[in-house]
């Protein structure tokens, strides 16, 4: 904000001082030297009221040309600030072309760096909040640590006797994806606590092959019984060992896709026709943040997890507020996904997401196949019946999409995988109520406390993640109550209540 209206500052005064300088080459009027004095004279002009105007014709034609691209590109000599323009203008004593000239060359350098300005502003946020905060390094590799040193930290999740309940349809099945152990375990630790009968509660985290050695410490020296937690990483599963796994191509391909979108990152800062975000946007897409395993392993829950009837699937950024066992009594009506809407609500900016939110339908493919105002709704807190999933083709569907937008240069939509999601699972979605998953709340900071105190799930889907240095401070607390601040690991890597 303090940079926005320093700039806008900047720009104001460059405008009066044009105006009062225009005036005094021309006429012969007494300087100006109070702010009264100016307003008095630029006024009725800048309100359109043209009094008589004193300015040469010249330095309107000259301001009104168009700017070509390179007018600045190359030249050194460009004034950089308002006290060099000044003093060139006293020593040369230019005519008013000249002025109008030099000024506009200036104008159009300070545009260009607004510009870049704002672009990196964007860019920074983006940083912030998919880099890893140094204390969540420090977590993972004390755990690893542990994990070589210390058999305790290395058991059998879950032990062996326990080991019939992971395919054992009558327990609820719980499913987290996630690199990060701070934030699964407060996904666990609130899914656990909030519990009215935890022994029933089965958790599958799932996570790579470099978080699970970390992954699997945590939750043998944190272990959260009665309910049963299962740690893998992907490479364990069978599925995914044997044979061709799509999955894994489509991200290959998106990497190279990616890489070379739009002519690759140079040609999408070269752009300088381009709106800041616009750019800021297109630079994002090749983040491999959006490309990650775990985004798009939820599209392959049925093979996974080939005997299970019904799982719900959780994303790392929510806190559990109450106890999920009543998602099991929701009558899915033979739907796949059972989801919350985010086209209707009470929080009118949270709830206006419908397809043409993420699909570009300027695009005939996606014009022809879908409708713009369709409803969408959400990832974060799914039931998934995989019985039903099982007899459609819903991964065929993803993968068929993600295609045609390889094809036609990521021109379908650019970011994140519910997009294909909200193509894989029309009509096969069952629309649950909105306590059960509140969104928003790493986007934007008026949802008060109160309001998400009454939530049955929180969602952190934004930015600010809370464990960010970006979080919303007053949010944070619902995050933070289900960390132990005193457990030498969380004190010995300084992450703090607040
Ligand atoms: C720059 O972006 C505009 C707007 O999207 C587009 O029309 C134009 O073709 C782009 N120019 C280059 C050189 O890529
Ligand atoms: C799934 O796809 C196959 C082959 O494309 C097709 O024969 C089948 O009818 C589809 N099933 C459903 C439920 O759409
Ligand atoms: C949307 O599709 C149109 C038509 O193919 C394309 O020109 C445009 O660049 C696409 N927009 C984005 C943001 O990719
Ligand atoms: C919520 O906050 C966002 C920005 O943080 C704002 O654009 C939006 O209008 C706000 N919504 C309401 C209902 O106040």
């Amino acid at each position: 904000m303090l940079f926005y209206s320093l700039l806008f500052f900047t720009f104001l005064l460059r405008f009066v001082f044009v105006l009062s300088t225009i005036d005094s080459i021309d006429g012969d009027h007494p300087k100006c030297s109070t702010i009264g004095c100016l307003g008095k004279r630029i006024g009725p002009r800048i309100l359109g009221r043209r009094i008589e105007s004193n300015v040469p014709e010249v330095i309107y034609r000259i301001l009104e040309e168009p700017v070509s691209k390179d007018e600045v590109l190359g030249k050194t000599d460009v004034p950089q600030t308002l006290q060099e323009f000044m003093s060139e203008m006293k020593q040369s004593r230019s005519d008013a072309k000249a002025f109008a000239l030099r000024l506009r060359e200036m104008i159009v350098l300070l545009e260009q760096r607004t510009r870049t300005a704002k672009i990196q502003e964007y860019l920074y946020r983006h940083v912030a909040s998919s880099s890893i905060p140094k204390q969540l390094h420090c977590l993972a590799l004390k755990l690893a640590n542990e994990h070589s040193n210390n058999a305790a930290a290395r058991l059998q999740l879950p032990s062996a006797e326990l080991v019939p309940a992971l395919v054992d349809n009558s327990y609820f099945h719980f499913v987290l994806a996630s690199d990060n152990v701070l934030a699964a375990s407060v996904v666990a630790t609130s899914l656990v606590k909030n519990a009215l009968r935890p022994e029933k509660f089965v958790l599958h985290i799932i996570t790579d092959r470099k978080t699970y050695s970390p992954m699997q410490a945590w939750f043998s020296l944190h272990p959260l019984d009665p309910a049963i937690i299962e740690v893998k990483a992907l490479h364990q599963f069978d599925w995914l060992s044997k044979g061709k796994v799509p999955v894994l191509e489509a991200m290959e391909k998106d990497q190279r896709v990616r890489s070379q979108f739009r002519g690759g990152s140079s040609a999408i800062v070269a752009n300088n026709t381009e709106k800041p975000q616009v750019i800021a946007a297109k630079l994002q897409a090749l983040s491999p943040k959006y490309n990650s395993l775990m985004n798009h392993i939820r599209i392959h829950l049925p093979e996974l997890f080939p005997s299970l009837n019904k799982v719900v699937f959780l994303d790392d950024d929510i806190v559990i507020q109450t106890d999920l066992s009543p998602l099991w009594d929701i009558d899915m009506n033979g739907k796949v996904n059972g989801a919350v809407e985010t086209c209707r609500g009470e929080d009118s900016f949270v709830m206006s997401k419908r397809f043409k939110s993420y699909l570009n339908f300027s695009h005939p493919l996606i014009a022809r196949n879908f409708d713009p105002n369709e409803c969408a709704w959400a990832y974060g807190m799914n039931i998934f019946d995989l019985e039903a999933w099982r007899k459609t083709n819903i991964s065929l569907t993803y993968y068929h999409w993600l295609e045609e937008n390889f094809k036609s240069d990521l021109s379908l939509w650019q970011l994140g995988t519910l997009p294909p999601g909200l193509i894989a699972f029309y009509g096969h979605v069952h629309v649950i109520d909105p306590f059960w998953h509140m969104l928003g709340l790493g986007y934007q900071d008026n949802t008060t406390l109160a309001d998400a105190e009454t939530a049955g799930v929180i969602h952190f889907n934004g930015r600010a993640k809370p464990w960010l240095d970006i979080a919303f401070p007053q949010l944070r607390p619902l995050w933070a109550k289900y960390i132990d601040f005193s457990d030498k690991f969380i004190k010995g890597c300084h992450i703090r209540a607040s």
